[in-house]
């Protein structure tokens, strides 16, 4: 049994519904238009089962935040969420007074009506509890006029924001099928992986990582640890090798003494199970060029994992039957530097492990490699997967298990 409900838990039929997504998705910086509908197409199958349910569902959904370039309205939004579901969808630019409430009452039963950028609304991003939330004028103006809270927005979900945890409180509440599948898969790799299970990090962050992967190896999650990017790059320097000028700085940007002490004892206690680079890869005039860690320090960048670490990273990879994918191994934007991340992804999307991928960049190259269909499993979450990777309580999640616990 879930601590907290889910589409099952309840009937829709001529119900109204708050549903809350994360549609907060990249923006063109000239048009606003969307890039990439991610977000909206891996919601689908929750509005689709309530629009066959017969339910009345009002959508709330947040894009950028106040201040932002790309804090806009959600017109293109509608106008997307439209043509993926194949059906129409109302849209007012007002998210609980007159223009909002009288479309919600004027809602017929499998209409689907998206509300405006929720974050217009100032208290939204205000840190409180579920119960304090809820006495805002959105949810006080808001859950009158509703049956049930859906909640869908996994992305979201290290977010103590408003409309995110404020309606349950005061009204029924579940998570939609997208919440749910994220965190039973995700349940299931932190706390029954099938093993061996390998995770590797990359990208361009480290000091986060520092923490997860003490966490994975002494909870028995992780068999093993690969890094690339920044990571290995941080692990090596605490180790004491000269990385060159250029790459120190990299890290100096996110690192501090601490990280580096928080590495070594990371590595005294972990050495046999963290696998780092043997070689990398940097531009040499217009060309990719590669050198070993014994050659190093370099006065250019490291751009990617050279040959050796890929054969190597494989033949680790070989065995595994949990593979988890966060952040690509280098620069994979750039054509020349692309080769670490390819290979290694491509091996595991083709191998038959059950393969797990988290992270905006990383779901990047992985879809700019067509790789999408061929892992188990792509979060959609950038920072509540990592929340979630470090162990901590997802504020949304919370919710919903202590709404699960109440009467209404
Ligand atoms: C995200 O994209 O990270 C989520 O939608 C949360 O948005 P935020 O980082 O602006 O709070
Ligand atoms: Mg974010």
């Amino acid at each position: 049994m879930k601590e907290y409900n889910t589409l099952d838990n309840f009937t829709f039929e001529n119900k109204t519904v708050i549903l809350r997504v994360d549609f907060n998705m990249p923006l063109d910086k000239k048009t606003l238009d969307i890039l990439d509908t991610t977000r909206i197409k891996r919601a689908i199958p929750t509005i689709k089962e309530l629009i066959e349910k017969n339910a009345k569902t009002v959508i709330l959904a947040h894009q950028g935040r106040q201040g932002s370039w790309d804090f806009t309205n959600l017109e293109k939004h509608a106008i997307a969420l439209e043509k993926l579901l194949g059906k129409s969808v109302k849209f007012v630019d007002d998210i609980y007074n007159e223009k909002a409430k009288d479309a919600i009452k004027n809602l017929k039963n499998g209409e689907v009506l998206l509300l405006d950028n929720v974050r217009k609304f100032k208290g939204e991003t205000d840190k409180k509890s579920a119960e304090e939330h809820s006495k805002s004028d959105l949810v006080q103006n808001l859950y009158p006029l509703t049956d049930i809270f859906v909640n869908d927005a996994f992305a979201a979900a290290h977010r103590p924001q408003c409309s995110l945890i404020g309606f349950t409180a005061v009204l029924p509440s579940c998570a939609g099928r997208l919440m749910e599948k994220e965190l039973t898969t995700l349940e299931k790799i932190l706390e029954k992986p099938e093993k061996p299970s390998v995770f590797l990090f990359g990208g361009a962050k480290f000091s986060d990582v520092i923490l997860t992967i003490d966490r994975l190896l002494k909870n028995k999650t992780a068999d093993k640890i690969i890094l690339t990017g920044l990571p290995a790059n941080a692990f090596l320097r605490a180790e004491g090798v000269l990385l060159g000028d250029k790459n120190e700085e990299l890290l100096l940007k996110e690192g501090t003494p601490e990280s580096y002490k928080d590495i070594k004892k990371l590595l005294s206690k972990y050495k046999d199970s963290i696998y780092l680079p043997l070689d990398f890869a940097f531009q040499d005039n217009t060309n990719r060029s590669e050198l070993e860690v014994s050659d190093l320090p370099i006065n250019n960048n490291l751009y990617d994992i050279g040959e050796k670490s890929i054969e190597n990273f494989k033949n680790i990879l070989s065995n595994a039957k949990t593979i988890f994918l966060s952040g690509p191994c280098g620069v994979f934007e750039n054509p020349i530097f692309m080769k670490g991340t390819k290979e290694i992804f491509s091996y595991v999307a083709n191998s038959n492990v059950f393969s797990i991928v988290g992270g905006g960049h990383t779901v990047a190259a992985i879809e700019q490699l067509g790789l999408q269909d061929k892992i188990s499993h792509i979060s959609t979450g950038g920072g509540s997967l990592e929340a979630f990777m470090m162990g901590k309580e997802l504020p949304v999640v919370e919710a919903l298990k202590d709404s699960k616990n109440k009467n209404f």
